[in-house]
């Protein structure tokens, strides 16, 4: 196991080797390295068509396909990393950090599943008996700057007597427990990082608080698949109403988090008919059950509740509260129920983004932009991961996440919804270090520029 999961040398890999280990992880797909080598031919072939050096390692670092190959074009694409201005200082501020590609990097993960206690058995892929560990290996690299390099120690820092929250779905967990271990790394005593009523890590909770206690502050977790409240009907609905949606009120839970000094939000994977009206849960609005309001309808009323909620409810000076955008499934010839599968993903999709980013996604954007003109959607932050994470259908758990013990899962039972760990939640993690490090300066800068007139 650990075999599988150690850094695989790739400075002195060969495109051969390259290939030949592809082909032993792929025996259903011989014709893939067919397929490579002639994509990479034509890249070679292409290459003649640029002039300019800089520019043709610039391009193919973009693409994220010298990394495994050559050493030397890599160390080229090191120094045009140099080139960009780092996403903090002077010439980053504009930055779009979501607009980028993925690159190889033999310095990731920035973590082992094996070493860290707060993974669920579904997300542990390679203990699960996932044969590659490629999918481990993709950095996010911005277009137009360099991101911060992770530090778990000074997020940590930043983070003392503070709490960090996570509300949504399974997918924000997958999230969640990927900061736990990356901010775990760097703690050496592991029994100082604790849950505070010492419950176990399992799918079934409705939250989770772990103390890092050396530093005094919480990582949480809230399930609230659809950030707004749940619970029996008011009273005089019809008899096939089993349950509803209050889209003009947030979940239960929201005053325990309400104070949290950073709030990460997600929610979409619930919001479609088999986890709502085919329940027999329907939505109600002023009290009053609708029987007539679509999913669509229902999930835009939420997002705006939750607008009207931070704005209300939030004090934005002391919390900064961030939206993660939905996270893209890969199911291929099927759904998650009907045979679905991407098993045979070993590889990102480095091409062309994808038209359209789907209805959950423009959803939220179409809210955000309709109350731009209001302060609270103005600081809210987007974690835009719906574009970048589209490019991923490598990442996600497929077979193998029933355990070790248990071996991979049938082939028609496939999870192309959540990610493996370590993998593509680390990304977006790194993103959220990104903006929180832009948050923190700001602070200083104002606090520094208001108490100047005392020092002077
Ligand atoms: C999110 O990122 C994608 C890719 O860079 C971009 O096309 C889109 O406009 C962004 N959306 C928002 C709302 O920032
Ligand atoms: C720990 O952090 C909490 C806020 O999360 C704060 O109220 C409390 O005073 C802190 N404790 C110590 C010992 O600093
Ligand atoms: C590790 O943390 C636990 C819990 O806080 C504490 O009881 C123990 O003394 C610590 N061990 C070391 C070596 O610091
Ligand atoms: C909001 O938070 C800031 C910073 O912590 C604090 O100074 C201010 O008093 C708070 N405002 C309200 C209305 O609680
Ligand atoms: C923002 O604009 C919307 C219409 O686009 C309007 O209904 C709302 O009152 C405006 N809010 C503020 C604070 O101006
Ligand atoms: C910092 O101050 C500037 C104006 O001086 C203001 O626009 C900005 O919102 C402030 N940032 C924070 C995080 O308070």
């Amino acid at each position: 196991m650990s075999k599988s999961t150690s850094p695989q040398g790739g400075d002195t890999m060969t495109h051969l080797d390259f290939f030949k280990k592809f082909k032993r992880f792929n025996p259903l797909e011989p014709s893939l390295a067919i397929l490579g080598f002639i994509f990479v031919a034509a890249l070679f072939i292409g290459c003649f068509f640029y002039l300019d050096y800089q520019t043709v390692t610039r391009e193919a670092s973009w693409l994220g396909l010298i990394g495994p190959f050559s050493s030397s074009e890599v160390a080229a694409a090191a120094s045009r990393d140099k080139e960009r201005p780092g996403f903090l200082d002077e010439g980053g501020e504009g930055c779009d950090l979501f607009d980028g590609n993925w690159v190889w990097d033999d310095n990731y993960p920035l973590y082992q599943s094996t070493d860290c206690f707060f993974i669920d058995e579904g997300f542990r892929c390679l203990e699960n008996g996932r044969p590659d560990n490629f999918f481990t290996k993709w950095r996010w690299q911005p277009k137009d700057c360099n991101m911060p390099r992770f530090d778990a120690r000074n997020m940590l820092e930043k983070l003392r007597n503070r709490r960090l929250v996570f509300v949504g779905d399974s997918v924000g967990r997958n999230q969640w427990e990927s900061l736990l271990c990356m901010l775990a790394s760097v703690v050496s005593n592991k029994s100082s990082i604790y849950e505070v009523n010492g419950e176990p890590i399992t799918k079934h909770r409705g939250f989770l608080v772990f103390r890092f206690k050396d530093y005094n502050c919480t990582v949480e977790y809230y399930r609230a698949p659809f950030l707004v409240f749940q619970g029996r009907p008011s009273a005089g609905a019809p008899k096939e109403v089993k349950m509803t949606l209050k889209v003009d009120q947030l979940d239960w839970t929201s005053g325990q988090w309400r104070d949290a000094d950073i709030l990460v939000f997600n929610t979409g994977h619930w919001w479609n008919i088999e986890k709502t009206i085919k329940q027999g849960c329907y939505f109600e609005e002023g009290a009053k059950v609708n029987m007539e309001m679509s999913v669509e309808t229902a999930f835009q009323r939420s997002i705006e509740t939750l607008i009207d909620w931070i704005g209300c409810q939030v004090n934005m000076s002391k919390t900064q509260v961030l939206f993660r955008t939905f996270a893209p499934v890969h199911f291929r010839n099927g759904e998650w129920n009907s045979g679905g599968s991407c098993h045979l993903e070993k590889l990102p999709d480095l091409g062309p983004l994808p038209t359209s980013l789907g209805s959950h996604f423009e959803i939220v954007a179409s809210v955000l932009l309709k109350h731009l003109n209001e302060s609270q959607a103005k600081n809210l932050d987007l974690l835009n991961v719906t574009s970048m994470s589209s490019r991923r259908k490598d990442g996600h758990a497929s077979l193998y996440y029933l355990g070790p013990k248990i071996g991979p899962a049938p082939l028609h039972r496939q999870d192309c919804s959540h990610w493996c760990l370590p993998g593509v939640p680390d990304s977006w993690n790194e993103l959220l270090y990104a903006l929180f490090l832009k948050r923190q300066s700001f602070h200083v800068q104002n606090s520094t520029e208001r108490t100047q007139p005392l020092h002077s």
